[in-house]
């Protein structure tokens, strides 16, 4: 493409990204395709010479666009939610266009400076402790995966890199029963073994039960077994349940075991004083990952990983063959040895673009008008005949039922998961669902970018209306 066409195009894909950002509330939030409607749309083989830009911006809106989930839809209330913004898409692009490749200080100085001074901006906006220091991950799975395989080389001396696992004994994680897939498929990936995921009860509030917590602890140490690390949650993805930080810091200092903190969405929301509960006993903790590109409305991927003790995470990771020697190592941080991935790419550059735009005080209203609209939804349902709050809302996702009087558990089950397809069906707004406890629950998480009062009360609106039109037309037959 010539200079001249890329100037052309680009500025019609900014028309089209501005038109899109105004518009987006206009499409069905879920894609309502079948499996299948655009691959056989995609002809099976590439074309052999060069086709115009315009028969593919045709393409994009004609057979990509009909299959999109609207996740910048302010009527997204599903899953936790991953949100962009446009100074996020504005300095995404300019990384794009730098193309760097930022395995290194040297590949790219400024993007190695910016991610580590954006790391100390994150650390300080959300009150963490001066002598974290972090670096941007591409998801918490991999940050709660770099955090276990941390704990392993710590627990064994840093043999098992070496050696491999065998002949090192039997380690053990702990996490709630409501902690995320992740640290379960961290657990498998780090070579410590799912089996060796113990999952811990919990209390009322879903968080995880301190007391249950030693126990399990100390009878694995009885049986011989080696505590590795303790997984805490700061918003469980079922509920956003939050995990005491101190309870369950004191038993991992007691029994020297690393403390990783997964606050994938909730960590944000330390950036409000008045969260900062949250953070009690955040001395105990040895990592800590939240994900901006969930509810700092930085696009995804970005996920800040913070740790206590950089040496140990370096220490554990760095490896040097002799073409990435260079005569700044020791002298800058090389992100290449914080984390997995050789090749990095320029993450800090969109997240410097969303701080400056917002600022902190704009950053910490939007976040706290989520919190406040989820707490209004949770007051509504309470005050709604057949409809209960299944569990507390201290951050913004509410999860709740229908249950009319005399329905069954059974009954509910099934006319709750009726409502959930049959609201998403119609595209105008989307919510997923959890299980606690065997009950099927409905959720809506109200911490999309653009979301606003009048959003939360149409879906409300939409929810009461589905829910008594659904149980009065089949109500008679699922009451058992
Ligand atoms: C609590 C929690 N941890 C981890 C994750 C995984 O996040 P990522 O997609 O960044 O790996 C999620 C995803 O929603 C989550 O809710």
């Amino acid at each position: 493409m010539e200079s001249d066409d890329f100037r052309k195009y680009g500025h019609e894909v900014v028309e089209w990204i501005a038109r899109y950002f105004e518009s987006v509330e206009q499409y069905p939030v879920k894609s309502r395709l079948t499996p299948g409607a655009v691959k056989n749309a995609l002809p099976p083989i590439p074309p052999s010479g060069s086709e115009s830009f315009d028969l593919f911006l045709k393409d994009f809106d004609e057979i990509i666009m009909p299959s999109i989930t609207h996740w910048q839809s302010p009527n997204f209330f599903a899953y936790f939610p991953a949100n962009s913004s446009p100074p996020s898409v504005l300095a995404e692009m300019l990384t794009a266009a730098l193309g760097a490749q930022c395995m290194i200080w040297e590949t790219s100085p400024a993007a190695a400076e910016l991610e580590e001074r954006m790391m100390e901006w994150l650390r300080d906006m959300a009150g963490l402790p001066s002598s974290f220091e972090g670096v941007i991950q591409d998801s918490a799975s991999s940050a709660t995966l770099v955090a276990l395989i941390t704990a392993r080389e710590r627990v064994t001396r840093y043999r098992s890199n070496m050696e491999g696992l065998s002949g090192m004994g039997r380690m053990r994680v702990y996490a709630s029963k409501q902690a995320h897939s992740s640290v379960e498929k961290g657990a498998g990936v780090a070579g410590i073994g799912r089996e060796n995921l113990v999952r811990i009860g919990v209390r009322d509030d879903y968080s995880i039960d301190p007391a249950a917590l030693r126990k399990a602890i100390e009878e694995d140490i009885s049986a011989g077994f080696i505590p590795c690390c303790v997984v805490a949650t700061l918003g469980t993805t079922g509920t956003t349940a939050v995990d005491s930080l101190r309870a369950v810091g004191e038993i991992c200092r007691e029994k020297n075991i690393w403390l990783h903190v997964d606050g994938a969405l909730a960590g944000t929301a330390l950036l409000l004083p008045e969260m900062r509960w949250m953070a009690d006993g955040i001395e105990y903790v040895d990592s800590i990952v939240f994900n901006p590109h969930k509810w700092m409305f930085t696009n995804f991927d970005c996920s800040a990983y913070f740790v206590r003790d950089a040496a140990s995470l370096i220490h554990t990771f760095e490896i040097l063959p002799e073409y990435l020697q260079t005569r700044t190592r020791g002298k800058v941080n090389d992100y290449r040895d914080w984390g997995i991935p050789l090749g990095r790419r320029f993450r800090a550059l969109k997240l410097w673009a969303v701080i400056r735009s917002y600022g902190v005080d704009r950053l910490q209203a939007m976040i706290r008008e989520h919190i406040r609209l989820a707490k209004m939804l949770a007051e509504l349902i309470e005050s709604e005949k057949n409809f209960t709050l299944m569990a507390p809302v201290p951050l913004s996702t509410v999860c709740f039922r229908y249950k009319p009087e005399g329905m069954s558990d059974a009954a509910a089950n099934r006319l709750n998961e009726k409502i959930n397809h049959t609201l998403n069906d119609t595209g105008r707004i989307y919510l997923t669902h959890t299980k606690l406890e065997g009950i099927y629950v409905l959720r809506m998480v109200t911490a999309q970018t653009n979301v606003s009062e009048k959003h939360v009360l149409q879906a409300w609106e939409m929810i009461r209306e589905c829910a008594s039109a659904l149980s009065a037309e089949d109500g008679a037959v699922d009451i058992d």
